[in-house]
């Protein structure tokens, strides 16, 4: 099996591999499940935003749905709390069948919500906003499964790729080497055959894209995974 093969693999790929992320936002939410048909042997993981209208202006995606749609792959679903109180929802995503779930660090009570996103049995990822500075991820960093650095400003896709974030990108891996930690570094927000490459010079492993996998329609979306992961080499 050839590099490309194993990266192409349903499941659960190793930490630290390129792993491209298609956001479920930008799809036609009347048809989930054809644009995971369209993805699921191409891409690593399925992002899944869930937003609150409340920590973001924006209202998506909740348990109920997460929990509809996991019949339909086994791909890693990555969930992205974008939420003032995701503790309290935390049982109801694991239920669901979430694999992960990524908090933000903006909203307080992290070393808790960390341990509890573990015990539930899911890989814990903690998020900082682009103006959220490196120090506030600093120490977690041994808590977490998975950092993601915003490279927009969280609530809405289509949006434009904040290339300073690059720094905060390079003082998380530069952080994460000196521990030999090969956790996986993500990117989210305006990731395409432009910038894709930008973020994994910076360290970025986990690409997320929304609107450049799924913008032109599901019937496209597996082509676009396949020149994000060019691109990003
Ligand atoms: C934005 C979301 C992103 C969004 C990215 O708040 O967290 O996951 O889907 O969309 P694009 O790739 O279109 O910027
Ligand atoms: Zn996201």
């Amino acid at each position: 099996m050839t590099v490309s093969d194993e990266l192409k693999k349903p499941g659960h790929p190793g930490p630290g591999s390129l792993k491209i992320a298609p956001s479920l936002l930008s799809a036609d939410f009347g048809r989930l499940d054809e644009a995971i048909d369209a993805v699921k042997d191409e891409a690593d993981w399925l992002h899944i935003d869930v937003m609150d209208a409340h920590f973001v202006p924006n209202l998506t995606i909740g348990p109920p749905v997460v929990a509809s749609i996991r019949p339909y792959s086994d791909l890693f679903f990555d969930c992205h709390l974008m939420m003032t109180n995701p503790g309290e929802y935390l049982k109801e995503f694991a239920r669901a069948g979430a694999d992960g779930c990524t908090v933000h660090v903006e909203v307080g009570d992290t070393k808790w919500l960390l341990d509890e996103i573990k015990a539930l049995g899911m890989r814990a990822g903690l998020a900082a906003n682009p103006d959220t500075p490196f120090e506030a991820l600093e120490p977690h960093l041994d808590d977490v499964d998975l950092v993601l650095c915003m490279t927009v400003f969280p609530g809405f896709g289509g949006q434009e790729f904040i290339g300073e974030v690059m720094n905060k990108v390079i003082k998380v891996s530069a952080a994460l080497a000196s521990r030999g930690s090969t956790i996986d570094i993500e990117v989210d927000g305006g990731i395409s055959v432009d910038t894709a490459h930008v973020a994994t010079a910076a360290g970025a492993n986990v690409l997320v894209a929304g609107s450049a996998v799924f913008g032109e329609g599901s019937a496209r979306a597996r082509q676009a995974i396949e020149l994000l992961r060019s691109a990003a080499c």
